[in-house]
């Protein structure tokens, strides 16, 4: 049993006197697809926040394939980042390029891949997706659904192994 995030009695508060999580503690396993549910509010994007490292716990430990990610060094979160893909609830913060093609071509070209490799993978990536016709397409004058895809395309075209969304 492969577990890629562990996580340990973590809580976290934006406003000290109103708690946003409150002793949580969850394994993710290899392979499994998990479905966080709860009313607006609950704390589901706070979570997902943590998991990505992009906001750290009050209290509590969070370890993602065996390592703790709570101080990650430039290194390690380089690797880290490679691996984990996060959407943003809002599309918008996410989406800056002149075209949904450009979008997915961001982050392996900031890897340093290979332009032709990239531009190969980028065709396969939005093929996969169903919106490869879109590839032209300015982010903003995509649907709430299509800016979605393009996110999740922007994390498979980096080669994520895991997504983190909402
Ligand atoms: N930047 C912030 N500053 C202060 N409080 C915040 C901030 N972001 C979220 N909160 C509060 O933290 C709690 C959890 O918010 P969170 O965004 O994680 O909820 P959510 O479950 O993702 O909600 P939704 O379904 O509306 O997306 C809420 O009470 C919210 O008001
Ligand atoms: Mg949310």
């Amino acid at each position: 049993m492969d577990i890629v995030f562990e996580l340990k009695n973590v809580s976290y508060s934006y406003i000290k006197s109103q708690p946003a999580l409150i002793d949580v503690s969850f394994n993710v396993l290899k392979g499994e697809s998990l479905i966080i549910l709860g009313a607006n509010g609950s704390g589901k994007s706070t979570l997902l926040k943590l998991m990505d490292g992009l906001i750290k716990p009050d209290r509590g430990e969070i370890s993602a394939f065996g390592k703790s990610i709570l101080n990650l060094k430039d290194d390690q979160e380089y690797q880290f980042r490679r691996k984990v893909g996060y959407l943003f609830q809002d599309s918008d913060v996410q989406l800056f390029n002149a075209c949904v093609f450009d979008e997915v071509a961001f982050a392996p070209l900031q890897m340093g891949l290979n332009p032709d490799r990239v531009k190969s993978m980028v065709e396969k990536t939005l093929e996969s997706f169903g919106i490869a016709k879109l590839k032209d397409r300015p982010p903003h004058r995509l649907s709430g659904g299509e800016k979605k895809e393009g996110g999740f395309s922007i994390n498979n075209g980096d080669k994520s192994r895991c997504l983190a969304f909402r």
